[in-house]
């Protein structure tokens, strides 16, 4: 099968296009044709090494995985011994982060892994990118058990985390301030953001209103520099490591005190729950993916180098079937 593999960790040009052996299904498990896939930052991460300590998990010095891609949607071509709750030919979603290989013509995955069947008033595209982003947004939202009524600031509303938690939270019926660039003002307001802040009109940092949760959905900002916007007792979430790796550190530390705190889990859940979560939303119209860009599989290496810009808005999915 043709698949975008790589053989050391690097910059996009890593990748290749290559023919490789379609994976082995073992029992409980599923093979998916892949139609569609995602890059998203994760792969980044995990293909460029970096940040460090991604490495005590993927290979101190080779990459123990050699075919990235965590989201997918596709067919099941085949079941193994035992499957019961999948069959050939349902239509399926998911992400395959433990694993990965969703950046291929096929990939396995246990029956009971993070994927569900898609729901019947979405594409394979809008499916695809439907997990990532979204399940970091929810496992941060679920943590602050943030409820109807609250006012949450998300930083960065275009990103694919950003992007997820603005539709998550509405959903939750929370008061939503997000914050973007001026380009994206309406797309983030069509998300259901009660109020945009233009960032490049205006500090949020220095913003007049409080709130119960302050989501930094694009580590682009700090504890230190938000705690004034917290209420008493409220709570920075953040999807990134932050200044000097501090969040997991001041996660830890700041709820010792009692008062505003920062909030960070680790591993974020990622189960089939999670992938019926959002197979739910999108049936009920509460959750549409943000797609950017589109590449076929075999432009990867362009689609990388976007993905890194740090600019793409929502999500870059991949065709891997160009006849869909
Ligand atoms: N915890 C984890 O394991 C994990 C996993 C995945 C990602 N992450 C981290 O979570 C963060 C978000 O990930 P993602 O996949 O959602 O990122 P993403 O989709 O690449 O985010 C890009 C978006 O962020 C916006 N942005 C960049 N700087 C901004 C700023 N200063 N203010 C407001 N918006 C800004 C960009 O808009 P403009 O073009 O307008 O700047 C762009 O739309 C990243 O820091 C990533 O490293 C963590």
């Amino acid at each position: 099968m043709k698949a975008a593999v790589h053989s050391r960790y690097g910059p996009p040009e890593v990748v290749r296009i290559a023919e490789v052996d379609k994976p082995e299904v073992r029992d409980h498990e599923v093979l998916v044709k892949v139609h569609v896939t995602t890059v998203n930052r994760t792969d980044c991460g995990f293909r460029a090494g970096k940040p460090f300590i991604v490495r005590f998990f993927s290979g101190l010095i080779r990459p123990k995985v050699t075919v990235f891609g965590s989201e997918f949607a596709g067919v099941v071509e085949a079941v193994a011994r035992g499957v019961t709750s999948f069959e050939v030919g349902d239509k399926v979603f998911g992400f395959n982060e433990d694993r990965f290989g969703a950046h291929a013509e096929y990939l396995s995955i246990p029956e009971d892994g993070p994927l569900a069947t898609m729901p019947a008033n979405v594409t394979y595209e809008e499916a695809a990118p439907s997990t990532e982003g979204s399940h970091y947004a929810l496992s941060l939202i679920s943590k602050a058990k943030i409820q109807s009524g609250q006012r949450v600031l998300v930083n960065g509303g275009t990103g694919a985390i950003g992007s997820a938690a603005v539709q998550l939270l509405k959903s939750l019926g929370a008061v939503v301030t997000a914050v973007c660039d001026t380009e994206h003002v309406e797309l983030v307001r069509g998300l259901g953001a009660d109020r945009v802040i233009d960032c490049m009109a205006e500090d949020f940092t220095k913003d007049e209103q409080t709130y119960d949760v302050v989501f930094d959905a694009v580590g682009k900002s700090s504890f230190g520099r938000c705690k004034r916007l917290l209420k008493p007792g409220g709570i920075y979430l953040s999807s990134d490591l932050g200044p000097l790796s501090l969040n997991p550190i001041l996660a830890l530390i700041t709820p010792l005190f009692g008062g505003k705190k920062v909030m960070f889990p680790i591993p974020p859940k990622r189960d089939q729950e999670i992938v019926r979560h959002f197979k739910d939303m999108m049936e009920s119209g509460a959750f549409k993916p943000v797609i950017d860009r589109r590449y076929r599989l075999d432009q990867i290496v362009e689609a990388y180098r976007y993905v890194e810009t740090g600019q793409k808005i929502g999500n870059v999915v991949i065709s891997v079937d160009p006849a869909i």
